[in-house]
């Protein structure tokens, strides 16, 4: 197969980890006998830098011809720190999610026996942890309008504003994700206070019907951020909305011992997108400290969802528990000699 592979590495360490997913991606189609073409482009404050634009007309246009899109990261202390910047970073990975209609953000959180220890939490909270969070991405209070500051400055606003047909696709992908897993679907949702989730609870209550052998349940987002820490095995398949995703993931992560760990898909109308949850780390920016597995855990994803290569993925995800298991690591996880994000992508990398 000849796989086309629009590859955005971003700001911080975008640049090195997406190096090491290259290298992986590369070994995995040299084993397979894929061909594989990438063309990269810019995003993010590398993209204002040199363009003016977060997400410039040419990026777009690259992620529209590809297969798949490799991201890296987006974000930087500069802009950070500059509340009063107009133009900011983040807003090209807003619009890059809005314009290729990225809708569902897919976090999957699986532990790895070697790591259990590295968890806050303890052992036997952890053993069997093994849960998909899908988080819906180009709606809510993300993107709402109106928002802004009154004249005076002294009043600020966001709205957050869901339509019915928005809800339905991305539970829609989750009522399937559940089907295909354990089969059940966990609502989250803030129902008892905002009239989004209800419309959230409303929606889901007329598809269920549809999914008869998933179980669905519902649980407010604070019950849930208590839930995932104090008892993760029982989830299954969470959906939940824009902002309620972007946190409850980040805590998700502890589950597994680093947020270096852990990958995501998005998915939707478009060119799908991989990238690792965990951001731009630009105190670690050209250290060779980053921790790569998050992004080549990405490209083991973009084979599977992007490409439908089942076996390409697993070899990916074999190769990745044999460097934890080896002891490969980089320093976040590291109980010995810490390996550094190069030699870590390289030793994966001929692990295929
Ligand atoms: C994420 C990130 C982004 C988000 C930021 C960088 C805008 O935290 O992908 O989870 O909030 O969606
Ligand atoms: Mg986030």
């Amino acid at each position: 197969m000849k796989l086309k592979i629009a590859l955005l590495p971003g700001d911080g360490i975008g640049e090195e980890i997406i190096r090491q997913a290259v290298k992986v991606v590369d070994a995995t189609c040299r084993r397979h006998g894929h061909e594989v073409e990438y063309a990269r482009g810019l995003v993010g404050a590398a993209a204002i830098d040199a363009t003016g634009n977060p997400y410039p007309e040419e990026t777009h246009r690259l992620c529209m011809a590809s297969g798949a899109v490799l991201f890296g990261a987006i974000g930087t202390p500069r802009y950070d720190n500059d509340p009063s910047a107009a133009v900011r970073p983040e807003q090209g990975l807003l619009a890059m999610r809005r314009r290729l209609g990225l809708y569902a953000n897919i976090r999957p959180v699986t532990t790895f026996p070697s790591l259990l220890h590295r968890s806050p939490l303890r052992r036997e909270l952890l053993e069997g942890a093994d849960f998909v969070c899908i988080r819906e991405l180009t709606g809510g209070i993300y993107f709402g309008q109106p928002r802004g500051r009154s004249e005076d400055g002294e009043t600020a606003f966001d709205t957050c504003l869901y339509t019915r047909e928005e809800i339905r696709r991305v539970c829609a992908l989750a009522f399937g994700y559940a089907r295909a897993r354990r089969g059940l679907l966990t609502v989250v949702d803030k129902a008892n206070v905002l009239a989004t989730s209800r419309l959230w609870r409303e929606t889901v209550r007329g598809m269920a019907p549809g999914y008869p052998d998933v179980t669905v349940e519902y649980m407010f987002v604070d019950n849930a951020a208590m839930q995932l820490i104090q008892r993760p095995v029982r989830f299954d398949v969470v959906v939940t909305e824009n902002m309620f995703g972007d946190i409850l993931t980040d805590e998700a992560s502890v589950i597994t011992g680093s947020l270096g760990l852990l990958p995501s898909a998005s998915v939707g109308l478009h060119t799908s997108l991989f990238e690792p949850i965990h951001g731009s780390y630009p105190q670690a920016a050209g250290r060779n400290i980053a921790n790569p597995v998050a992004a080549i855990l990405s490209a083991a994803m973009m084979f599977e969802l992007a490409f439908g290569l089942k076996e390409e993925g697993a070899a990916i995800r074999r190769a990745v528990t044999a460097s934890l298991d080896d002891g490969i690591v980089t320093e976040e996880i590291s109980d010995g000699t810490a390996h550094g994000t190069e030699e870590v992508g390289t030793y994966i990398a001929a692990r295929i």
